[in-house]
């Protein structure tokens, strides 16, 4: 029997595109239809009247009539529904059409966080903010279960009278499952009804009740409230609170169970839009689609949408890493979040039967166990296989603790299925990867520990014939160094869409976090027996994104002026470089120091974001010239953007980002020069410097040097030229090492605006 439940790493897993085996149908799909907005009959009083008549026109001498799905508001002009072949092709000559894509489908991807991210209640962002007060946040997700402690609403003023949403009725939902805190809920399953993916319906909820826990677990990291006394079986023990604890949630779901199609494209841009329609204020999306093509992403039509509403989107990077080119999410308009990890350890200790050598290692094991003198097993046989599958003899391990050794062959996954399969007590791994190890894997009493350590107990085990073990499991550490660190999993930069924008923008943390579950859901099995918990621990960049948008909702309400793109500025320029152990962050992948494309600006610092002093601002022209820089044809544009009548006369690729990224061509060109803009924030005039820090690789030359602010808002430009120095570097795909940053530094201020300068190869 193998062990089912291991290895839940929040991920979106991405299908690429992918033509159904229709079940019945054969003839049916749903498509994504693009409309010239402007093109509207005069006869038709509203689009949606346009569309629908126009899908009633169509012949269905196939035997096939349209299914209209829904009509598009806002996020694009057109409408979804299932269409046949032949209906495609009379669309195309329908007049005002634009385009029409297949559906594609996406998937998805703390008690300590705020505390660890400096959040304090009597200084800095928290009170700055008003704890996110009259801030709403949209969560694009799989749902919420409102009866979590999250999401209570104790002593919330009324909900805001510009709100527009609803909580939508369904199966075990209505509309007194939302309160103060939760504002909103709706479901959004047209498509994967009408495409009989939701054979599961009868298990998932028909209604924005979450079926996963993911969006339980992401909207309450953003904005759950207080909760006294919370723990994951004995781990993390605490006070659970969301970034911005007072901000208001609306949950939008569009996942559903199905783990291959639970997402589909047209059901997650009519979320989207109507999130837009409800008014929020901030969106957050912890899911992904391919990364393909960009025409028919939906996040990216989606958010396009959102910024030029002035509503802040913040998306996962993904769980790709931890190679480059492994980034999704990249558009410019959104704010790409990476994972990172938290200064928290989850640990054991165990002593060795001579007790005297004693160590710790990673351990989430869920229930409260003391091993005593229990034997300890060498899991090597002669041909020194370390508990490779079918290996150990279950006889010869019955009622001890296997001890697997490393190789770098080793795969510990492996290694804990043989354990479970042979019917020991539990397990000590030496593993170099204890990281990538989550909560559910530790559905025995397993203890990863350092290869070194695993050195130790071979040496012990080795001399030792009576070689025994004590092991106490649940401790919590905090101020665990160095942290943070990039995670193993989290997705790297470039992105393979927009190159030319260095992404992931920054890290938040995301290896581990607590946040609120399904009560009923069966989260870790542990001998025959499935735990059940209403908080539980979770890795994946689909956990760092919830705790971006909480920090932007806490900076959009201090300055409800800013834009998402002075937010996002704010954010990455003050952004921190270095860890806790004064060393700059370290990769985890591979223990050494990590780079801009796989952390970005650096991980989050809420208190410091608040006061900037500068800021890299783009407006929506900036984004629509980017676009043309970038060689769409207007079919492309227009579908992005929703617009027919922007003019392309001043095509850009150099957005007015506030990092730096050179793509090396096969040009040999390694020269690029940079033009930007900065925008004071701060009250008073002021002078700033450059510098910049550790050229490694590249001449980077700053002109002027010096900048001179007057009154707020006033701005100053200044060109950065970066050469790039190739030699000892072959010119395979990926990163070249170099990299480096510029600061601005205000003279006889407090204030420094940090930017990243890297450079990668052209994939
Ligand atoms: C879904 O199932 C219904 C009822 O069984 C059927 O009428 C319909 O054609 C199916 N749709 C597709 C796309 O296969
Ligand atoms: C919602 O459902 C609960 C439980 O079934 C019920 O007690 C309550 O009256 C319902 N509320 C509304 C507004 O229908
Ligand atoms: C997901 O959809 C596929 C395609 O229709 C179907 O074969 C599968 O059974 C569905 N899975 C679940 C869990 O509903
Ligand atoms: C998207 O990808 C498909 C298949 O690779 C290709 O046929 C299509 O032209 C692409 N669309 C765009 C807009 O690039
Ligand atoms: C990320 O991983 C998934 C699953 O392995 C894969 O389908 C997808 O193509 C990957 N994306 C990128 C950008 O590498
Ligand atoms: C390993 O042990 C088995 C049985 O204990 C024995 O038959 C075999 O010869 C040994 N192999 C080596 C390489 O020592
Ligand atoms: C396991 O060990 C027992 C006792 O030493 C022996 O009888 C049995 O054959 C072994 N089983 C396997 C599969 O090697
Ligand atoms: C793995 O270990 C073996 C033996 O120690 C060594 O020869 C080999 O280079 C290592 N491989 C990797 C990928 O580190
Ligand atoms: C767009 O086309 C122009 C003119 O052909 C070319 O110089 C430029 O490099 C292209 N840009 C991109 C991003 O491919
Ligand atoms: C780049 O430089 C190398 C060596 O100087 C030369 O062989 C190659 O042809 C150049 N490539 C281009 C595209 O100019
Ligand atoms: C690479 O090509 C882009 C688009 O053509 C251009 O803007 C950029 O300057 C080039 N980069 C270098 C280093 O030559
Ligand atoms: C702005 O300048 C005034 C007068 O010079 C000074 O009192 C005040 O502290 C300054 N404010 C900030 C935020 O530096």
């Amino acid at each position: 029997m193998e062990h089912t439940t291991s290895k839940l790493l929040f991920s979106f897993v991405l299908v690429s595109h992918i033509v159904i085996a229709w079940p019945i149908n054969v003839e049916c799909g749903s498509y994504i239809v693009h409309m010239d907005k402007a093109a509207i009959p005069a006869p038709f009083s509203t689009h949606h009247n346009w569309y629908t008549s126009t899908l009633a026109s169509l012949s269905t001498e196939d035997g096939n009539a349209p299914v209209h799905l829904y009509t598009y508001k806002h996020v694009m002009s057109g409408f979804s529904a299932m269409l046949s072949k032949s209906h495609l092709a009379q669309l195309a000559n329908t007049p005002g059409h634009v385009a029409t894509y297949p559906e594609t489908f996406g998937q998805l991807h703390t008690t300590h966080t705020p505390t660890f991210l400096g959040l304090k209640k009597h200084a800095g962002l928290w009170p700055a903010g008003s704890f996110g007060a009259d801030m709403i946040i949209g969560i694009i997700d799989s749902g919420v279960w409102p009866e979590s402690e999250s999401y209570n609403d104790h002593g919330m003023p009324p909900v805001p009278s510009r709100w527009r949403g609803a909580c939508e009725s369904g199966t075990k939902f209505n509309s007194s499952n939302c309160n103060r805190k939760l504002i909103g809920a709706r479901s959004f399953s047209k498509a994967v009804k009408q495409l009989n993916l939701t054979i599961s319906l009868p298990r998932d909820y028909d209604s924005p009740r979450d079926y996963f826990g993911h969006g339980t677990h992401t909207s309450s990291t953003a904005a759950g409230s207080r909760v006294e006394n919370v723990d994951y079986f004995g781990y993390a023990k605490g006070t659970a609170t969301g970034v911005a604890p007072l901000a208001r949630l609306a949950m939008y779901k569009v996942l559903f169970l199905n783990e291959t199609y639970g997402a589909a494209a047209s059901d997650t841009l009519a979320g989207m839009d109507q999130a837009i329609e409800d008014g929020v204020d901030l969106m957050s999306l912890s899911l992904g689609f391919p990364e393909t093509n960009f025409t028919d992403n939906p996040i990216l039509m989606g958010s396009f949408a959102a910024m030029e509403k002035g509503i802040f989107v913040s998306c996962s990077a993904g769980n790709n890493g931890s190679e480059s080119y492994t980034l999704h999410n990249g558009a410019p308009w959104v704010t790409t979040i990476g994972a990172g990890t938290v200064d928290r350890n989850f640990l054991a200790s165990v002593t060795l039967g001579d007790g005297v050598t004693t160590f710790t290692g990673k351990s989430v094991y869920p229930e409260s166990l003391l091993v005593s003198r229990v034997s300890l097993y060498y899991g090597r046989d002669n041909t020194s296989k370390n508990c490779e599958k079918n290996s150990l003899n279950s006889s010869d391990v019955s009622k001890k603790i296997v001890f697997c050794s490393f190789n770098n062959k080793t795969d510990v996954y492996e290694q804990m299925e043989e354990v479970f399969r042979a019917g020991a007590v539990g397990a000590l791994f030496a593993t170099d990867s204890a990281q990538l190890l989550f909560a559910q894997d530790f559905y025995m009493p397993f203890v990863a520990i350092s290869p070194m350590d695993g050195e130790t107990v071979e040496e012990y085990l080795t001399k030792t014939s009576e070689a025994t073990v004590d092991i106490k499991f649940q401790i919590t550490e905090l101020g665990a160094k160095p942290a943070p660190q990039v995670a193993d999993f989290s997705s790297r930069g470039p992105n393979r869409n927009f190159p030319w924008v260095l992404k992931p923008d920054i890290l938040a943390p995301g290896v581990d976090i607590l946040a609120a579950w399904l009560p009923n859901s069966k989260f870790v099995q542990v001998g025959d027996h499935y735990l059940s918990t209403d908080y539980i621990l979770v890795s994946g960049t689909s956990m760092a994104t919830p705790h971006a948008v909480g920090i932007a909702a806490l900076l959009k309400s201090a300055h409800p002026e800013w834009s998402s793109a002075a937010i996002r500025s704010a954010m990455m320029t003050t952004a921190d470089v270095i860890d806790n152990a004064n060393g700059h962050i370290v990769d985890s992948a591979n223990g050494m120091s990590g780079t801009p494309l796989d952390f970005g600006s650096g991980h989050i610092n809420p208190n410091k974001a608040l006061d900037p002093g500068l800021v890299y601002d783009i407006n929506v022209e900036d984004y629509i010239n980017f676009l043309c820089a970038m060689n769409y044809t207007s079919q492309h544009i227009q579908v992005i953007t929703g617009r027919s009548d922007y003019s392309c006369d001043r095509a850009n690729l150099d957005l007015n980002y506030p990092s730096f990224i050179v793509i090396l061509n096969n040009t040999n060109t390694t020269k690029h020069v940079f033009k930007r803009v900065l925008t004071n924030v701060a009250d008073n005039q002021s002078v700033y410097r450059a510098a910049i820090a550790y050229p490694s690789g590249m001449k980077v030359v700053v002109e002027p040097m010096t900048l001179t602010f007057g009154s707020k808002y006033s701005k100053a430009e200044f060109t950065m030229e970066v050469e790039i120095d190739l030699s000892g570097h072959g010119t395979d795909t990926g990163y070249i090492g170099n990299f480096g940053y510029l600061n601005w530094y205000e003279v006889n201020g407090k204030h420094g605006v940090r930017s990243p300068i890297v450079s990668a190869f052209a994939l």
